[in-house]
């Protein structure tokens, strides 16, 4: 694949310590991440993306850097992401990493130096400001994992730091130059070693607004809401200067072939279309869409967002969704076991790149964590809130036997693997013909297959029952369009056969099932009277007549 191949790929999210252990510590690396390889082509995953795995003293599990051109003995070494982007090239599956540039781990030596005194050369590289009158800190900015405030005094020097996450994490300062160039140098280090692009850790936080005035209070916030949304995030998150600091990734990758950038923002699809940029000062290649992981599994919202791209995508813009991340519940839980089949069903039919996170291939669901287990430092900092990201988190499930196959036998995962993973797991999903996971491949494989469901245009159909979502695919270079119709209800919905073949522009049904959520699709005709079944989800394909 060349080009624009992040097009058409199927990107798979891997978080690396729940993936695959190969030393038997516990913990998932990279070799065990090339060791799994083969299963990954065969799924069909055209690109992964690892998050972090560079040298970090783990306070946030690598989203703290302390030295961003290694690798963390925990995950192996340079030599093992040199084998792992090898071998990942050989079977055609691009690497994609994670670039945080918004923070650094409070360990990396930058931050020390900066620390050591107001005068040293690397002050400027972080945001130090002095106390108010009264001691206080600087402004009212709110640490996103506490809630308390976003500044740390350092006795030493007698100011204020800043750290949106942890006070182990503080922000980097975008505005100097030095930092720039030092950031800069790390991506091409990487595009060099062969890395085929990045996805950038809350990339819309970045450049805070440079007055540092107060964040307005949030009027809508009750005590058991998130403690960090007691004020908005106005002057650090998504502020004018952002588009600035877009175009200093996109313009580094850029100096390299093929490479591909995501910027992690969670707006609207109208705001992050905006971070596509133009087709003269092109922004980032896919601004992530997060809609369908922040909001709840109906119709409505599928189709308000499917409308929204249609609405907002810039000339140079190209959709993308995903269900769910290392960062939020599992799409399994949120929409439930009966629509997770049909959640996916949109994923891969729908326009634009779909990024899947490891195991939901496999229908996985949060599993809940004993207390004495808890290991994500947002449940120890916010307890009974229910932000806490392990159980999201857990070891993928590769077949029946100890720990499911992640690590070893006598070994102790680091987070507990669940109790479907002796049923639900890759090896006996393989063999079970109507399992989510072959339901997955193959879903995928057709979508391999079309130019219609990969590159071409989406149309939604308007006259159909309250319950049902329905979207046309085609392409004019592909002589097969798809029709995708998903019942959100748990009722059996009869269809109106003549609004729905009108609106399609057929006038006689030349429909071939190919693939359904619920019954034999074998069996699935579109005839008088037709129907749809509670929660199915059906993907036919068709040919327009002359
Ligand atoms: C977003 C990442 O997805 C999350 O896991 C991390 O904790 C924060 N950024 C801070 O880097």
């Amino acid at each position: 694949m060349s080009g624009e191949w992040w097009k058409k790929a199927v990107i798979y999210h891997i978080y690396p310590r729940s993936f695959q252990d190969s030393n038997g510590d516990g913990i998932g690396d990279l070799p065990g991440i090339t060791s799994r390889l083969d299963y990954l082509k065969w799924l069909g995953a055209d690109a992964i993306w690892i998050s972090p795995v560079y040298p970090s003293p783990m306070a946030d599990f690598g989203y703290d850097v302390s030295d961003h051109t290694d690798i963390d003995p925990a995950f192996g070494s340079i030599a093992d992401m040199d084998a792992l982007i090898s071998a990942a090239h050989n079977r055609d599956i691009k690497v994609v990493l994670d670039f945080v540039p918004n923070h650094t781990s409070n360990e990396h030596p930058w931050f020390l130096e900066s620390k050591s005194s107001r005068t040293n050369p690397k002050r400027d590289w972080y945001y130090w400001k002095d106390p108010k009158p009264d001691g206080s800190p600087p402004n009212n900015w709110l640490s996103r994992f506490d809630g308390k405030s976003a500044w740390k005094f350092d006795d030493g020097t007698g100011q204020y730091y800043l750290h949106t996450f942890l006070e182990e994490q503080p922000d980097l300062n975008w505005r100097n130059p030095e930092v720039r160039a030092a950031m800069q140098e790390i991506l091409r280090f990487w595009f060099k070693r062969g890395v085929d692009g990045f996805r950038v850790d809350v990339s819309y936080r970045v450049m805070k607004h440079p007055d540092f005035e107060d964040n307005p209070l949030n009027p809508d916030w009750t005590e058991r809401m998130d403690p960090s949304f007691r004020v908005t995030e106005k002057n650090t998150k998504n502020t004018p200067d952002i588009h600035q600091f877009n175009r200093w990734i996109r313009e580094t990758a850029d100096e390299f072939d093929n490479k591909v950038t995501i910027g992690e923002m969670n707006l609207s699809i109208e705001q992050l279309c905006k971070h596509f940029g133009t087709p003269e000062k092109p922004e980032f290649h896919l601004p992530f869409n997060f809609r369908l992981i922040f909001s709840a599994w109906t119709k409505e919202n599928v189709k308000r967002y499917i409308h929204e791209f249609n609405e907002f995508l810039p000339v140079n813009g190209w959709p993308n969704w995903v269900l769910s991340n290392h960062d939020q519940p599992r799409f399994a839980t949120r929409a439930g076991a009966k629509q997770t089949r049909n959640g996916h069903l949109l994923l891969f039919t729908v326009k634009g790149t779909p990024t899947l996170y490891y195991g939901d291939e496999l229908g996985m669901e949060n599993v809940e964590i004993p207390p004495d287990r808890v290991q994500d430092p947002w449940e120890l900092l916010t307890p009974g809130l229910g932000l806490g990201r392990d159980p999201v988190r857990t070891p993928m499930r590769w077949n029946d036997r100890t720990h499911a196959g992640f690590t070893k036998p006598a070994s102790t995962p680091w987070l507990p693997l669940g109790k479907d993973a002796s049923h639900q797991n890759v090896s006996t999903q393989r063999k079970t013909s109507g399992s989510m996971l072959r339901f997955v491949k193959e879903l995928i494989q057709i979508r391999k297959e079309s130019k219609a469901l990969l590159l071409g245009d989406i149309n939604l159909l308007e006259n159909l029952p309250d319950a049902v979502l329905g979207y046309v695919r085609h392409h004019i270079d592909d002589s097969n369009a798809y029709l995708v119709l998903i019942n959100f209800s748990d009722e059996t919905v009869p269809l109106d056969e003549a609004a729905l073949f009108s609106e399609m522009g057929l006038t006689r049904p030349s429909l071939h099932c190919l693939l359904a959520t619920e019954g034999d699709q074998n069996e699935i005709a579109l005839h008088s009277p037709i129907s749809i079944l509670p929660n199915q989800g059906l993907l036919f394909s068709f040919q327009y007549e002359n």
